[in-house]
């Protein structure tokens, strides 16, 4: 079990300097992961990715199915997909720098600082033993608190991500719960400890509506409660409006553009940003204008091109010619692109 026993995206998105309330609770700075090929060149999945966020902050992370979100979420954990592995970088925990840090302390670091939320409630829990005593191990492992005190933290806890009957639902199996009710177990093991930091890879997304929407704010409240900070990642954009306060989209293991909640819906910059969005509309000359969903991400395209040229419906010779930097175009909006929707 992953949990088990602003701006920067360079100097971009948050800073990464230190504020005065202290150091950001995540820091990345040029992180790459690579997928190793039986033949021809490595995949690179993550590229130089930068990204800063701080205290309190829910930052959403929206790109589409391959865009390396997976990646750059269990790599965060320094636990990349097999075979991957992390080629450059480096990840700072409220200022530690955790590339230094040899696997037994991340193994203690995992779960109390920093948790993981991902989909599939089910295959997180182990089904031979109780919900309660699987929270209940977290506190004891992880902070060495007393079994008592750590069965009684847990049935607050359950009480917290709203289980009805929660002494009752203590003795309870995984089996014996709705996929709502284990996802909501799966969100209490990864926030018990009240780590720093936060990472929930899609984890909503086989959830109704209605419980996607509850279980959501119930993270954002805990989250804040807590003093924490959080990565959210879905291919969801809309869920990203209502529930983080920057966005970014990411695609082909890049940054495309990034910016404040309401800057981001309102103006956004970047052609994929706008297609995406598009997609969700239901103007049909809107959505036709700005998908060509024939192309594959990258596919044959340059080293030093843009990895969104293929797809663009504004792609220029530069965009061929020159790999775009992520550019500053207005306080806290960063983009992608040589030639953005707006200037
Ligand atoms: N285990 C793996 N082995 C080899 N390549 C992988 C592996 N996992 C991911 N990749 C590569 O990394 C890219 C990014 O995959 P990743 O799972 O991170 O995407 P994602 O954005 O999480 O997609 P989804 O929305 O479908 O979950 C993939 O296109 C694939 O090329
Ligand atoms: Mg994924």
């Amino acid at each position: 079990m992953l949990n088990s026993a602003a701006t920067d995206v360079s100097a971009a998105n948050g800073g990464t300097e230190a504020t005065a309330a202290g150091p950001p609770m995540l820091a990345v700075r040029g992180l790459t992961v690579e997928f190793a090929a039986m033949a021809g060149a490595a995949v690179t999945a993550v590229r130089d990715f930068d990204l800063t966020i701080q205290p309190g902050e829910i930052f959403g992370l929206v790109g589409e199915s391959g865009a390396g979100k997976t990646t750059l979420a269990r790599a965060l954990l320094r636990l990349p997909p097999e075979p991957g592995r992390i080629a450059a970088g480096e990840i700072r925990l409220a200022g530690r720098n955790l590339m230094e840090l040899n696997e037994t302390e991340m193994q203690r670091l995992r779960g109390r600082d920093l948790s993981m939320i991902v989909p599939n409630p089910r295959a997180e829990l182990n089904p031979l033993l109780t919900v309660g005593e699987q929270i209940a191990t977290m506190t004891r492992v992880h902070l060495r608190v007393p079994s008592r005190e750590a069965r009684r933290m847990a049935l607050d806890m359950l009480r917290a991500v709203q289980i009805p009957d929660p002494e009752r639902r203590m003795g309870a199996f995984p089996h014996e719960m709705s996929g709502g009710m284990a996802q909501r177990i799966v969100i209490a093991i990864a926030l018990i400890c009240s780590p720093k930091f936060i990472v929930s890879d899609d984890a909503t997304s086989g959830l109704d509506v209605t419980v996607q929407a509850q279980i959501l704010e119930l993270l954002r409240r805990l989250v804040l409660d807590r003093g924490s900070a959080m990565l959210f990642i879905t291919r969801d954009i809309g869920i990203t409006a209502h529930f983080c306060d920057r966005v970014a989209v990411m695609y082909d293991g890049e940054v495309m553009e990034l910016a404040a909640r309401e800057d981001f819906f309102f103006r956004p910059r970047h052609p994929y940003t706008v297609m995406l969005m598009a997609a969700f509309s239901h103007n049909q000359r809107l959505r036709r204008m700005w998908s060509r969903p024939e192309a594959l991400p990258g596919a044959a395209e340059p080293a030093g091109a843009c990895r969104y040229v293929a797809r663009c419906p504004l792609a220029q010779d530069r965009c061929r010619a020159e790999h775009p930097a992520l550019r500053e175009l207005a306080l806290g909006h960063f983009a992608r692109c040589h030639f953005p929707v707006r200037p």
